[in-house]
């Protein structure tokens, strides 16, 4: 199959329709990462989405609508889904929902709710509005490969199996959206995203718990509230390793911990804040952006973790940033990419 890669525009969105309604697959970009669209409402075309990820079939898909209208024959909306969505929608936020039958299984993997989320990026707006559909997309990775935030990420794990990528340039938010339950008790967050937990909480009016798996992997016992948390996962070929502590600890642990690398021949370098390139000079230092702008990190990794692969590293060590505010969220994902090594220094 040969894969178009199109800009955005009146064809381009003619065009993913008529790809949509007749069971086809669309990469398209949001405001978090691009989606690999399909319509949410066709259970052989959903599959198809899990074929072209290589994605395990129990991992469920998040359904985008560009009207709150769409909701209705999919869902019912729990009460405090409410005032989230007048504060937050369009944008980075997915609320899990109790299923209606009009939704297939495959999207859902059996679940009884079902994700929904009203993305911002124009573009994913304008497609959603021009196919009328409900579609349902997983991010344009790869299972396993860090999200993509260009075209070209998707290009590279998407090349031959879909027909069409919309480009929109690079996303905004860079993570993928914040997963809310509502369904199960008090809210949970079941993954960090651009919408903060602080956000959430001051809407509501009340705490918000965050999953025990966010900043740790799953204990044996545990089972995965959202299917998609397991262990690894957003991972970069390289062995990543975070390094923890106080800066003036936590720079000369570095220095020794890449020259020991060095030593035994591995290709190695360092993911550190913009402020400590100068300082990390000697270890191959990766600006992952400045400590102050946690946005920008969250912007920018994935990013990075896909120039690690395409530089052949076999061992990283990165600085990490506290778990607060989108801090979460890039913790969230950089912990998984590291399978939760982390080092105190
Ligand atoms: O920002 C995003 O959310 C992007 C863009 C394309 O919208 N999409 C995305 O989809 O990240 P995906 O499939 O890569 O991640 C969906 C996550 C997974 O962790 C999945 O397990 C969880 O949402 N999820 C989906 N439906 C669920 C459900 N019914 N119950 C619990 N978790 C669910
Ligand atoms: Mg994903």
């Amino acid at each position: 199959m040969i894969t178009q890669l199109l800009p955005p525009g009146a064809d381009s969105y003619a065009l993913a329709s008529d790809i949509l309604h007749s069971g086809g697959l669309v990469a398209f970009p949001t405001e978090t990462v691009y989606g690999l669209g399909a319509n949410a409402l066709d259970s052989e075309a959903v599959l198809s989405v899990f074929t072209a990820k290589g994605r395990p079939s129990d991992n469920p898909l998040i359904v985008h609508i560009h009207d709150r209208s769409q909701l209705e024959p999919l869902c019912a909306v729990p009460e405090l889904a409410y005032p989230l969505m007048d504060a937050f929608w369009p944008g980075p936020l997915t609320i899990l929902c109790e299923k209606k039958p009009s939704v297939p299984d495959q999207v859902t993997a059996g679940l009884p709710t079902v994700a929904v989320r009203m993305p911002s990026h124009p573009v994913a707006r304008d497609m959603l509005r021009a196919c009328g559909l409900p579609v349902a997309a997983p991010s344009a990775n790869s299972s396993g490969r860090p999200s993509p935030t260009t075209a070209a990420h998707v290009l590279e794990d998407m090349n031959g199996k879909i027909p069409l990528i919309i480009d929109g340039g690079m996303c905004d938010v860079g993570l993928e959206s914040t997963v809310l339950d509502l369904c199960h008790g008090d809210p949970v967050i079941l993954r960090p995203g651009g919408v903060t937990r602080e956000m959430i909480s001051r809407v509501l009016g009340c705490d918000v718990q965050i999953a025990g798996s966010v900043l740790r992997p799953l204990r044996e016992d545990e089972r995965a509230l959202s299917p998609g948390m397991r262990y690894k996962h957003y991972a970069p070929m390289a062995s990543v390793t975070l390094v923890e502590g106080p800066e003036d600890r936590v720079l000369p642990l570095l220095r020794r911990l890449y020259s020991e690398q060095k030593s035994l021949g591995r290709k190695s370098c360092v993911l550190c804040f913009t402020e400590h390139v100068p300082l990390l000079s000697s270890c191959e230092p990766h600006d992952i952006g400045s400590s102050l702008e946690p946005s920008e990190i969250a912007h920018r990794l994935f990013d990075t973790l896909r120039g690690l692969d395409a530089e052949g590293m076999e061992t990283v060590f990165s600085e990490v940033v506290p778990p607060e505010g989108i801090g979460l969220a890039v913790m969230n994902r950089l912990g998984r990419a590291a399978a939760f090594r982390v080092i105190q220094a």
